[in-house]
């Protein structure tokens, strides 16, 4: 027989291995709850026309899909946005707005295998719907900080580099540049970072030379890294677009930096975004030391919901990545490792003793205590080990002796000190000491 494992770039979750998730989602669970998010589910499936041509090139040919027996074409999702896009759309004037929306979900993309990317992988979304300022964005980067906060991470680890599209367009612009030429300068862009000048073939490829003075202030925009210097670069264009549109940056980082997010964020135009749909600010966060691709991204997408049918609604979001995320966690020694220890563990004599101590297991399983027990007999040391090894605080031993007497010893794991209970005040006695 052929043994069978997981597909390359899949993952088994063997019960040690979904402790790190489960524990993003937890704290990316309770930081959505704080912003006031509502969580949402979809199908995994999809029609294969909500990606083409909208999530763009790249996220197209990673696409895994097949024609169904209905003979429908249809993809495993490569990401949430063009879904919630069209939950959203169909029930919009129904949504109470601004629409706060969040999701934790798997995701399909058939991608080059490398550290921190698969081709099966968890993201939380988050995406405000009806919001067409600043405003919406300073609540998402805020969540987007929190989420990482929330799992021991600082300003010393993890950033969000801030961005922007728009500034871009009218930038280039303001330099000459047509929408096409201005659309594969930012493919440039998009790649400058990995390639270096390199990357200008993609435009020049297609639009022929580059002059010296777009090629100088393209640098200049791109080595830009705060708001002061974004302005004096600005101020020698004399395009209106532009100078409305750092009243919008100004707003976003007064926003931030009132948020107490100041040390979390920085201006970097060098990011634009692979994904096709974004129409204005775009952020990404990064580790510091630079050692890990993106840990998440998002931005604006103001035409997406109307191009798949909606009411025109401005829209922004963002998704964080679990396999950056639990790589960076590692790195940083911030991953628990047990999540759900039993708080008792209950130590029995043999299988008369375990029967009596049923009922009170129960009793505490039903007031919410994890209570775990051997289902077979061993020896008093080797069920003490179990204990410790569990995570248990607290031991609660059933002897034969004990039993006679009609107590119970409840024995503190941790300090190794045992007290003598009557039987019938073990909940009392557990509820006060793991409440102490
Ligand atoms: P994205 O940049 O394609 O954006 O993905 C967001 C994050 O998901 C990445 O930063 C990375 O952590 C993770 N990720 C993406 N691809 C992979 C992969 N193959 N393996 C492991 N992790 C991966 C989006 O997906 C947008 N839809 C986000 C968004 C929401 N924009 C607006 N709303």
């Amino acid at each position: 027989m052929a043994s069978f494992k997981s597909l390359p770039g899949f993952r088994d979750f063997y019960p040690e291995d979904l402790i790190p998730r489960t524990h993003l989602f937890r704290q990316w669970r309770r930081a959505a709850h704080a912003y006031g998010f509502q969580e949402y589910d979809a199908p995994v499936l999809e029609s294969l026309d909500l990606y083409k041509a909208k999530s763009g090139d790249e996220i197209e040919g990673q696409l895994f899909n097949f024609t169904d027996k209905g003979d429908r074409e249809v993809a495993l999702r490569p990401e949430m946005t063009p879904t919630v896009c069209r939950m959203v759309g169909a029930k919009a004037n129904a949504l109470k707005r601004p629409i706060k929306w969040f999701s934790i979900a798997e995701f399909f993309r058939y991608e080059r295998m490398q550290k921190g990317r698969g081709r099966c992988f968890a993201q939380f979304n988050a995406d405000i719907f009806g919001e067409a300022g600043p405003e919406a964005e300073i609540e998402l980067v805020g969540l987007l900080v929190q989420c990482l906060r929330g799992l021991g991470l600082t300003a010393e680890d993890f950033y969000v580099r801030l961005s922007d599209r728009n500034l871009w367009f009218y930038y280039l612009g303001a330099l000459g540049l047509d929408e096409i030429q201005t659309k594969d300068m930012l493919a440039a862009i998009d790649k400058f970072e990995r390639l270096g000048e390199d990357a200008f073939k993609i435009y020049t490829d297609a639009h022929g030379e580059l002059s010296d003075e777009v090629r100088t202030k393209v640098l200049a925009l791109l080595a830009i890294k705060s708001l002061a210097d974004l302005e004096a670069l600005v101020d020698g264009l004399a395009s209106e677009d532009l100078t409305a549109r750092l009243t919008d940056w100004r707003q976003l980082l007064d926003g931030l930096t009132a948020m107490g997010l100041a040390d979390f964020v920085s201006v970097d135009l060098g990011v634009v975004r692979g994904l096709a749909y974004y129409t204005g600010f775009v952020f990404e966060a990064f580790d510091r030391k630079g050692d890990l691709r993106a840990l998440a991204g998002g931005g604006r997408y103001n035409d997406l919901v109307g191009k798949l049918g909606g009411p025109d609604l401005p829209a922004v979001g963002f998704a964080i990545g679990d396999m950056t995320m639990e790589l960076l966690l590692r790195q940083r020694g911030l991953l628990p490792e047990i999540l759900s220890q039993p708080d008792v563990y209950v130590v029995v004599g043999g299988s008369d003793e375990r029967l009596a101590a049923f009922g009170d297991i129960a009793e505490l399983r039903s007031f919410g205590y994890r209570v775990d027990y051997p289902m077979k007999d061993l020896g008093f040391g080797k069920q003490f080990k179990n204990a410790t090894e569990s995570g248990a605080k607290l031991a609660l031993i059933y002897g034969s002796d004990e039993l006679a007497k009609g107590v119970v010893k409840l024995r503190d794991l941790a300090k190794r000190e045992e007290v003598e209970i009557p039987r019938d005040q073990v909940t009392a006695a557990v509820a006060d000491f793991l409440s102490g």
